[in-house]
């Protein structure tokens, strides 16, 4: 059998992880404090972890899987590094949280402000989430006003105002929100344009009936949220020209590609400064840690030096601190990202040719070691053409790596 046939997978029995599962599904909606862990629509029951060491995770079974998931990204050097667990472990023996200020949040400002030329300021919170959603909030402040904008397929954690989709991706359209319970007076003042499209873009940002009411463009530069769908160096280019002559804010959400495709994220890499910058997932170095940062007159609108309130009990959580600060030492290690992508690339490349080779119609974009295997197009650009990939072939595919011991993750599409 191969990935890409069709044929009837039969997974290891994993009793204790099916009873396990039952379990918190009497607890936890859905057994899970995060939809995707559920593996809805993968025709398989979730992973049920215990530990994890290095690039193996463990369930409660005892079986290991190869992991290639990584907690969503936060785990470049893989589970339990021990330089990384012996500096939380130290630390949270220092005491676990203050709530007042301390010397571990300069380590790791300094440590990302050094790294991202763009962000003269920063400020520390606990999730990706709250990053997108303060940035947002000190974006339209700062500027005075409402209007933000966004793209199909790019996710920026769960405020109300980022759930947003514009139907067909047509922007005249009234746009819809994503989930359940968000008010269309919410919503109202996002919209969504279709990723990579630089005239709609374009012609939006510059009719006058929008531009004095956009607060801030909002993108993923490398999208990792319907699969690793990079922006292309023009669209980039054009939102930087664009943005800065209507007078709104270039927001670059790199909780995904900060510190992955390079210390200098997205922005190093495509070297376009974007106003404001959102991290998250590697700069907490598996602890709950995230951040936001940039221009110095326009973080100082940040309360208590300016009017724009934001605020957090464990915000710079010292144990997250110091986790996220060796994390971004080990990745200062010369050749890290060298080999990082050499490794990535004896994985990637097989396949590439595999698929070269037997003309399967899927294809495999990868920047660094992000990456996406999508079946059903040779080509994805952008979400419209994320939603005509083959979403069965891929849970086939899924599937058939569990089945081998390989956790794959999955795409958002
Ligand atoms: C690009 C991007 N922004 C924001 C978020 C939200 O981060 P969190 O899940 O930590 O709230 C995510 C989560 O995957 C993300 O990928």
């Amino acid at each position: 059998m191969t990935c890409h046939s069709k044929e009837t997978i039969t997974l290891k029995e994993r009793p204790k992880s099916k009873k396990c599962y039952e379990s918190l599904c009497q607890l936890i909606p859905g057994g899970v404090n995060s939809p995707v862990r559920s593996f809805k629509g993968l025709g398989v029951d979730p992973i049920v972890a215990e530990r994890a060491a290095g690039a193996f995770v463990y369930d409660v079974d005892g079986n290991a899987y190869l992991d290639y998931c990584g907690s969503w990204g936060p785990l470049i050097h893989g589970h339990a590094h021990p330089e990384i667990v012996a500096a939380a472990q130290w630390r949270v023996a220092q005491g676990s949280t203050f709530g007042i200020t301390s010397a571990i949040e300069e380590k790791l400002a300094r440590l990302v402000i050094k790294h991202v030329p763009s962000v003269e300021r920063i400020r520390f919170v606990s999730s990706g989430t709250e990053a997108t959603m303060s940035v947002a909030r000190l974006a339209r402040g700062y500027t005075g006003r409402d209007l933000l904008v966004k793209f199909t397929g790019n996710y920026h954690g769960h405020a109300d105002f980022f759930l947003v989709q514009a139907g067909s991706g047509l922007i005249d359209l009234t746009p819809t929100s994503s989930s359940a319970g968000i008010p269309e007076d919410i919503i109202r003042h996002t919209v969504c344009l279709p990723y990579n499209d630089i005239e709609t873009s374009r012609k939006y940002l510059l009719n006058p009936e929008n531009s004095y009411r956009v607060a801030a463009v909002i993108l993923e530069p490398i999208a990792g949220n319907m699969g690793c769908v990079a922006g292309t160096p023009e669209f980039l280019k054009m939102l930087r020209e664009v943005t800065s002559s209507i007078g709104a804010l270039l927001i670059f959400d790199e909780v995904i590609s900060g510190f992955r495709v390079g210390l200098g994220g997205a922005q190093a890499l495509y070297g376009i400064k974007p106003d404001l910058s959102c991290f998250g997932k590697i700069i907490g170095g598996g602890f709950p840690a995230a951040a936001f940062g940039g221009r110095k007159e326009i973080m100082e609108y940040l309360a208590p030096l300016g009017p724009v309130y934001q605020a957090g009990t464990l915000s710079g959580n010292p144990v997250a601190m110091e986790a996220g600060a060796k994390t971004i030492e080990l990745l200062e290690r010369k050749g890290f990202y060298k080999d990082l992508e050499e490794k990535t690339n004896l994985l990637t490349k097989p396949i590439q040719e595999y698929l070269q080779k037997h003309q399967i119609n899927a294809c495999l974009p990868q920047v660094g070691s992000m990456f996406t295997l999508f079946f059903g197009r040779r080509q994805v650009r952008s979400m419209e053409e994320a939603k005509e990939v083959d979403l069965n072939q891929f849970a086939h595919f899924f599937r058939y790596m569990l089945s081998n011991g390989v956790y794959f993750f999955t795409c958002a599409a």
